[in-house]
């Protein structure tokens, strides 16, 4: 039965953990996967986090079936983040949230619930983008085309091409948007150019779709999140995944979100209807542990000002790489000038390396990026920094 099953290509990206797992060069580094590691080159577990367990198993509860849409307290917590608790979106009732499997159930979720919609409607996602945008849309059944996004020359934005492609999109196009932090190429758009997106996909009939995967890792909670009052201020009906995995360093928990911005209470009771109708075929209903400890720390108050405090070190920590791998590199002899390492924003340096340069990287250092030239900056420390500069400086 299975004779003609074809080996499926590597994931550009988890492929990248695999071959680091089975590489055992003892300097190895991993700079593939977007994770965070500390100082000492572990993965943190959130003090929060230990805090909210902690609670938790004092007064152990069974396990009933979560509602298909989630946990109730997490929901209502992600959006009072992502909209503000006393936005009028939230307060009026017309914002349905659904926990998801991680950030990619969020826009998995998102992605089928919009195909039953709008079957025809093309999906429009920046050039790079992540990986699994693409692939994700497209297993959805959505034909994607990409907009410009990086501009290699000017180690940038191609903002003028971005907005010329979504200007000339079809109306009804969903347009998957970073909502900070670009990955890959950690460059985002100013404010002012957010407000011509926005603009664009209002003039043009355009549904957005954002995805907020690190919000936290640029300049803050309120400033990543700040893109949404702009949609929300066009008056604009959009979706939003968002994902705690990488702010509360709860990566195998799969805590993320979708949410989606209606026009009323009503229709968002119709839309919900349907949201649940995905997630009931999909996977019946979520897991409870990890929103119940995502819940209970942004429902309580010290427990929330813990993990801002936890989520601003990890944040800092990122910045400080980025200076001292610019200097790093200039040490180890690189001649060109690398300073845009420190432009970038969130966890992810788009490089500017080669395909070529990378697999250098990984088969002579032992250190791993993607293909693309992504490097995870927030897995660099001050062990390994030294090291890696070396590596960058032998294969440029
Ligand atoms: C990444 O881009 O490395 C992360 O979002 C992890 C993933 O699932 O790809």
């Amino acid at each position: 039965m299975f004779t003609a099953v074809e080996m499926a290509p590597r994931d550009p990206i988890l492929g990248i953990n695999d071959a680091f797992a089975a590489d055992t060069n003892p300097s190895k580094v991993n700079l593939g996967v977007g994770v965070y590691y500390d100082d000492n080159g572990k993965l943190p577990l959130l003090k929060c986090v230990q805090t909210a367990e902690a609670q938790m198993m004092e007064t152990p509860k069974a396990r009933a079936y979560l509602p298909m849409e989630g946990f109730a307290a997490y929901d209502s917590a992600v959006k009072s983040l992502v909209f503000g608790a006393d936005s009028e979106p939230v307060t009026s009732g017309r914002v349905v949230t659904a926990q998801g499997i991680g950030g990619t159930g969020g826009l998995k979720i998102g992605a089928d619930f919009l195909k039953k919609l709008t079957p025809n409607a093309k999906v429009m996602i920046s050039d790079p983008s992540w990986d699994n945008h693409r692939a994700l849309f497209a297993a959805a059944g959505f034909a994607t085309e990409s907009h410009p996004y990086y501009d290699a020359e000017k180690r940038g934005v191609n903002f003028d091409g971005m907005l010329a492609s979504l200007k000339a999109a079809t109306p009804g196009t969903i347009v998957v948007l970073h909502a900070c932090c670009h990955n890959p190429t950690g460059y985002d758009i100013t404010p002012a150019q957010w407000d011509q997106v926005v603009q664009a996909v209002k003039d043009g009939g355009l549904t957005a779709f954002l995805d907020m995967a690190y919000q936290g890792f640029g300049h803050g909670i309120k400033e990543d999140g700040s893109v949404i009052g702009k949609f929300v201020a066009a008056g604009l009906n959009f979706l939003v995944a968002t994902s705690f995995s990488k702010s509360f360093s709860l990566y195998g928990e799969r805590v993320g979100a979708l949410s989606v911005l209606c026009s009323s209470k009503e229709e968002a009771g119709r839309v919900l209807s349907q949201v649940k109708l995905v997630i009931r075929t999909n996977y019946s209903n979520p897991q409870i542990h990890g929103a119940t400890v995502v819940a209970n720390v942004l429902n309580t108050p010290e427990l929330r000002a813990q993990w801002e405090q936890e989520l601003t070190e990890m944040r800092e920590r990122i910045k400080a790489m980025r200076a001292k791998l610019v200097d790093g590199l200039k040490a180890a002899g690189v001649k060109q000038d690398m300073s845009f390492i420190t432009n970038q924003i969130g966890m992810f340096s788009y490089s500017g390396l080669n395909k070529d340069q990378m697999i250098r990287l990984r088969s002579e250092f032992g250190v791993y990026g993607t293909d693309s030239g992504r490097m995870c900056v927030a897995a660099l420390n001050s062990k390994n920094i030294d090291y890696v500069c070396k590596a960058i400086a032998a294969v440029i």
